[in-house]
């Protein structure tokens, strides 16, 4: 067992074991890349406070996200094709996280089913949702989520466009993967995975073959996938998926003050500051950057939660000091999966859980939900002055 003791050990390990289709499409953002690797290097501009000769014992971290007892403020954000990066992936991330005691949230686009899911878990899990014009299709959704015993759904709001990703259209991304000399040629040399994918018969997307209409069997699902994201989103629309969902709800995808408002009139519990991993608007803030107007213009209307960039538990202790209630991972647990299933994913939340403990403490705070701006250096400018 390799000596692992950050997140970027996972990475490297996860980028040796699995096919350079599915590595590509998880390490990559849409267009330039800026919004990508501004999300993570925009953390690193923003300092701790450090404090001594303070009292560091008896520590908490765990807290509520939308009224729901977590271990740590930190949740799984929905990774669509996770079962491709490693076999009956999503049940095993929602097995590591309901053992670490954080959310999981099982994307639409998910290999493994919401009832596959729920039957191979004890604990409920979180839904995310996509816009589809179906109306037919969403309201199942919620009601097979609602049936799985799931106990919020997200609804993400950020794509009714897909961002483009150069590598996904020049490798031919696809689940299962295509055939091609090259990725024959590349999945040779993963071998494990290769034995994984054989040992499974989810290989497909679970929640959209055989549920929506007209995609009986994978191939007619690419023609369905370009029809079915809604271009002409409005927030009336989204006000019937709040019809169709009695559950908690938050809203995924906001990265400005009048859209966080809207979302308050949705009647949403809570909303991620999010620009989808930079893989959607190239060229937009970071959303840690973005956060600080956001909760400034909600006050405590609803619960501010935060994704985008996110690769340790400092960077999670800087987003709830900037006024996050909790942050969502993304890239970090996807690479514990790819790099050891489920152990990997534990591995993952040990590793971020540590960080944040310790940092926390090194600051001289002892509770993560007294955990204020006061214990960052915030350099001038970072988060206002934009015309
Ligand atoms: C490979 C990949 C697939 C994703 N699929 C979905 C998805 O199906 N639904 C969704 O709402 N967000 C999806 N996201 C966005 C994540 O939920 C989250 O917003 C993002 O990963 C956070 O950024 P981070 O990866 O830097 O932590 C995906 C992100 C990645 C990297």
């Amino acid at each position: 067992m390799p000596v692992i003791t950050e997140i970027e050990d996972l990475k490297r390990i996860y980028r040796r074991r699995v096919p350079k289709m599915f590595y590509d499409y998880c390490e990559s953002g849409s267009w330039s890349e800026q919004t990508f690797r501004e999300n993570s290097s925009d953390f690193d501009k923003l300092y701790l406070r450090q404090r001594v000769a303070v009292d560091m014992a008896g520590r908490n971290l765990k807290t509520q996200m939308i009224g729901q007892d977590v271990s740590m403020p930190v949740a799984l954000a929905p990774v669509g094709l996770t079962g491709m990066q490693h076999f009956d992936g999503e049940i095993k991330a929602a097995r590591a996280a309901e053992k670490f005691g954080v959310p999981f949230c099982l994307s639409t686009m998910s290999i493994c089913s919401i009832e596959d899911v729920a039957s191979h878990t004890e604990k409920p899990f979180w839904m995310q949702v996509y816009t589809l014009k179906d109306d037919d299709f969403m309201q199942r959704l919620f009601d097979r989520a609602k049936d799985a015993k799931c106990s919020a759904a997200v609804i993400t709001v950020d794509l009714q466009l897909l961002g483009q990703r150069h590598k996904d259209l020049k490798n031919g991304l696809s689940a299962p993967p295509k055939l091609t000399p090259a990725s024959v040629a590349n999945m040779m040399t993963k071998v494990q995975w290769g034995i994984g994918m054989l040992s499974t018969k989810r290989r497909f997307f679970g929640n959209i073959v055989g549920h929506a209409k007209g995609v009986t069997d994978p191939s007619s699902l690419s023609t369905w996938t370009a029809e079915a994201f809604d271009q002409s989103l409005n927030w009336d629309r989204i006000r019937e998926f709040r019809k169709m969902w009695d559950g908690p709800l938050i809203i995924k995808g906001i990265m400005d003050p009048r859209d966080a408002l809207e979302a308050c009139n949705v009647g949403a519990d809570a909303i991620i500051v999010s620009n989808h991993g930079g893989r959607q608007l190239d060229g937009a803030l970071s959303s840690i950057r973005a956060l600080p107007a956001i909760v400034d213009a909600v006050g405590d209307k609803i619960e501010v939660h935060l994704d985008s960039g996110i690769r340790s538990g400092q960077d999670v202790l800087k987003a709830v000091a900037m006024g996050a209630k909790a942050a969502w991972i993304g890239r970090a647990w996807v690479y514990g999966l790819g790099a050891m299933g489920q152990q990997g994913v534990t591995r993952a939340l040990e590793v971020i859980h540590k960080e944040l403990d310790m940092s926390m403490a090194l600051c001289g705070r002892t509770d993560i939900a007294k955990v204020d701006r006061d214990i960052l250096m915030v350099p001038q400018g970072f988060d206002d002055g934009w015309q």
